[in-house]
């Protein structure tokens, strides 16, 4: 094996989806503290709070309870490499994490044992669903009372349409937790206090006779003999496809079980996959560097407006200084201060492998959806933009900062925030965002960050679509004659906006040359 695609077999960079309070930060903090990176519980949130004092736009995350930015953590355990994406939890920001989504090759969905499926959960498995993204299901909480674990394995199958195989069995819930069965290396985990690991019990399911309370003996070897009646074996080529979740139960918080999850999730997770790109797609063992940007977020400090473009590493053995090409604009960049990211610190890295998430600071010419590769023509694809489902017109308070309102725009548009359109027949600016919540998050940081003072007024369109046709003439004709409902995006790309769905269906219609998109790649 060469050593590019030695260190990719080692990667694991996944994400994990949940609905908010189901226990996705005290299980990235354990994980965290397994992997060596943090060395005391807490640690997560402590950070976020520091990151949060570091810019005030995060205000609204404070206010409203809930994370709005996107991190990376990397830690290294049992000889495997972990990255670990940390995806907005809000429905509103479906964008952003989309793309996120768009950087690891697998996730971990967290249930709350008492809830099971809730609306994010499955908003976020959706997503994961359109890229085929293999999911591990860890069912958190049993430390409390929960749902019987078989209705949450039907829940998912039902729900998800995903077919569940139960890899540890918990035996007792709640107050009469006794632990869990390790239904692959059959011996039981038993629960105790956080910190106390007494050894595991080896022994068949109907074997606990007397070291577990009778009645919990008996019901886990009830329970076994469904299981293996009712599911289906692990089947590791089904899960990769993303047919089948392995689910784990366990408690975050007593950090129980959270070390199996991890242990399977370096055992069964994918490496690196190949990406889609033109004119073919890559894979990971390639010697050349190769790498798409994710995500950008600017004005971390806001005495420097500097920006971090994250870049996913796709292919090849990168090393600080060298060169990369940006596929957009066919300029070349050095890159000589691209940062890795630990739990507590980022650092300088001197080299990375593919599936490794690199942040590299830059003035702006880094865009989510760039393409970087240290040669060749190679642009990765299926990173979209996606059609706005809300349209408001800026208006400027002070005409003075007409200036200003314009870099904010671009700056924000360019982060991914928001969508900036300028309609062909007047000079305002349209904005377009998926959420609520986004345009909140516009309003303040055009106001925090930039100093202007704007307000976002209804538009007389609610949805848009970019446009499109073999041929040109037959685009400026449509272009022409719906001038007062077409605007450009930032690079130009004409955008048709409807006053309603209705509108929209019957221009449609009246259009049969013209394609109308809802998404479109982000070149
Ligand atoms: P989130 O990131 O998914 O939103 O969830 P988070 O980890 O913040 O957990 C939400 C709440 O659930 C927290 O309680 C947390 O302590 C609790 N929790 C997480 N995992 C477990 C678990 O395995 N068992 C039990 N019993 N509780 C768990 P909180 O009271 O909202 O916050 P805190 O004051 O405890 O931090």
């Amino acid at each position: 094996m060469t050593p590019v695609a030695e260190q990719a077999a080692r990667r694991r960079t996944f994400a994990i989806i949940s609905h908010p309070d189901a226990g996705k930060t005290t299980l990235t903090e354990k994980l965290l503290l397994l992997g060596g990176a943090i060395h005391l519980a807490g640690q997560v949130k402590a950070r976020g709070e520091r990151r949060r004092t570091r810019s005030d736009w995060m205000q609204i995350e404070q206010q409203r309870g809930i994370s709005v930015s996107t991190s990376v953590m990397t830690f290294e355990y049992g000889g495997n490499i972990f990255n670990l994406l940390d995806t907005p939890g809000h429905e509103d920001f479906s964008e952003d994490t989309y793309r996120t989504l768009t950087a690891v090759d697998s996730a971990i969905m967290v249930i709350d044992a008492a809830r099971g499926i809730e609306s994010q959960t499955r908003k976020l498995f959706e997503v994961c669903r359109l890229r085929d993204v293999p999911i591990v299901t860890f069912v958190n909480k049993i430390d409390r009372e929960g749902l019987d674990p078989f209705a949450l394995l039907d829940e998912i199958q039902e729900t998800l349409a995903l077919d569940t195989v139960p890899m540890s069995w918990p035996v007792g819930m709640g107050v009469t937790l006794q632990g869990v069965y390790d239904l692959v290396g059959r011996r039981l985990l038993p629960y105790a206090k956080q910190g106390e690991h007494p050894e595991a019990i080896a022994a068949e399911p109907d074997g606990l006779d007397g070291k577990v309370p009778a009645e919990h003996a008996e019901k886990l070897a009830e329970d076994a003999e469904l299981i293996e009646a009712a599911c289906p074996a692990f089947d590791l080529e089904s899960y990769r496809e993303g047919h089948l979740t392995p689910v784990f139960f366990g408690s975050a918080l007593k950090e129980f079980g959270v070390e199996e999850l991890l242990w399977n999730l370096g055992r069964v997770a994918p490496p690196p996959r190949p990406q889609p790109a033109q004119p073919r797609e890559i894979k990971p063992e390639e010697e050349k560097v190769s790498g798409f940007v994710f995500k950008v977020q600017a004005n971390m400090d806001k005495n420097h407006r500097d920006r971090i473009a994250y870049l996913r590493l796709v292919s090849g053995r990168f090393k600080r200084g060298m060169k990369l090409k940006q596929a957009r604009t066919g300029k070349t960049m050095a890159v000589h201060n691209p940062i890795m990211f630990f739990a507590q610190d980022r650092e300088l890295a001197e080299e990375a492998w593919p599936g490794d998430i690199l942040g590299i600071p830059n003035h702006g010419q880094l865009r989510v959806g760039d393409t970087l590769v240290e040669a060749g023509e190679t642009r990765f694809t299926g990173i979209p933009n996606f059609a706005p489902e809300i349209l408001r017109r800026v208006r400027l308070d002070d005409p003075m900062r007409a200036k200003h309102l314009k870099r904010a725009l671009e700056d924000l548009a360019e982060e991914g925030v928001t969508q900036v359109f300028r309609p062909v027949i007047d000079s305002s600016y349209v904005v377009g965002v998926v959420g609520q919540l986004q345009l909140d998050v516009l309003a303040q940081r055009i106001e925090t960050e930039y100093n202007v003072r704007a307000a976002f007024e209804a538009a007389p369109f609610e949805t848009a679509r970019w446009v499109d046709a073999d041929d040109p003439q037959m685009l400026k004709k449509f272009i022409d004659r719906n001038r007062s409902a077409v605007a450009e995006d930032r690079d130009g790309a004409p955008v048709y906006m409807a006053r309603n769905f209705w509108d929209m269906g019957r221009i449609q219609e009246d259009w049969p040359d013209i394609r109308f998109s809802a998404t479109r790649e982000r070149w």
